[in-house]
């Protein structure tokens, strides 16, 4: 949503601000007391309290005259008065100097996630609730990669482009840490030759990781980070919450992302020549071949997710 700062019916100053951290309906209308107006702030009155209240109506009449109008028509929501349609043309619904009657839903981070332009009044109120709905019950599900994601074991070994492994660390570095320290660091390796020197230092049940085309080495040291009492150093958590970030987005771009304990960390640093902790390693690739798991991983490929009760690791107090 663009910035901007409007007055209120009752002369009372509304900005963009005020829109942040709710879902919000704004709907704009050419001008107040004529029929269509009438009608379609009436439906949007209605609908008030399934919006949960937040649904703005904005025109460019005077704050007199909605204040004249709200009142008569004993509207429940706030009208905005953009009198030199500033905000309206920073939306590009103004042609030829006149108002196009638009509506549009915001989000609780002020992004503009439906438009419509160009509305037809009767019956719109409803369609605007009913998507207002609909991304609601989106916003609040599981975020689908998370849902997706699984430690599968059954990689295609057609190898990955660069510029997708480079995505995955790219993603992985916006994680957040302790002052910005990001302590992650990332050996991506993808060549037949290193490839098979990795392959060494896997533990024997790691056997399916040789069919991964690319393996990801990650490793941070305690002093890339903050070491804070209480022992609590973090660069560990902050590598853990980086390599989060990456299995979610390999889910999302149709790669399977595996992170492991099962390797030689000596043999690992030793044949890489790192300095630190070898924390993980991710085994990335496609899924689909399934020919070279184990009868028990095979089991596992397709077995549904085994979670703990969500009362046993959670207190809401
Ligand atoms: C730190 C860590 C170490 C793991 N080590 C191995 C491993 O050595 N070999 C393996 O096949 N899977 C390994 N896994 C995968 C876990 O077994 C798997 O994430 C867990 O069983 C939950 O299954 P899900 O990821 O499909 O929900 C590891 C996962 C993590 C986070």
């Amino acid at each position: 949503m663009v910035e901007f700062s409007l007055l209120t019916e009752e002369d009372q100053t509304f900005t963009s601000q005020d829109l942040l951290g709710n879902y919000w309906v704004m709907y704009f209308y050419p001008k107040a007391g004529t029929s269509g107006c009438t009608l379609e702030a009436q439906q949007f009155n209605e609908l008030f309290e399934q919006f949960d209240g937040h649904v703005i109506g904005v025109s460019p009449d005077s704050t007199k005259s909605l204040s004249s109008f709200k009142e008569k028509h004993g509207l429940k929501f706030t009208l905005l008065s953009d009198p030199n349609k500033e905000l309206a043309q920073a939306l590009e619904i103004v042609k030829n100097g006149k108002l196009i009657r638009s509506t549009f839903i915001v989000d609780p981070w002020g992004r503009i996630r439906r438009e419509w332009i160009n509305v037809k009044v009767d019956g719109h109120a409803q369609e605007v609730f009913e998507v207002y709905r609909k991304i609601r019950e989106e916003d609040f599900s599981i975020n689908p990669s998370i849902l997706q994601r699984r430690a599968f074991r059954g990689l295609r070994s057609d190898p990955i482009e660069d510029e997708k492994l480079l995505r995955l660390i790219e993603a992985a570095h916006l994680a957040p840490s302790c002052s910005n320290k990001q302590p992650w660091r990332f050996i991506v390796v993808r060549t037949k030759e290193n490839l098979e020197k990795l392959h060494e230092a896997l533990s024997g049940g790691n056997y399916w990781m040789k069919y991964a085309p690319a393996l990801i080495i990650v490793h941070t040291k305690d002093e890339f980070d903050c070491q804070l009492s209480d022992e609590r150093n973090y660069a560990l958590f902050d590598t853990g919450l980086a390599v989060g970030f990456l299995l979610v987005q390999a889910t999302q771009m149709g790669l399977v992302a595996h992170p492991v304990a099962g390797y030689d960390p000596i043999k690992v640093k030793t044949l890489f020549g790192i300095d630190g902790r070898v924390i993980t390693l991710v085994a990335v690739g496609k899924w689909g071949r399934f020919e070279q798991l184990s009868e028990k991983h095979l089991e596992l490929e397709k077995s549904p997710r085994n979670r703990v009760e969500l009362s046993q690791v959670v207190k809401l107090v």
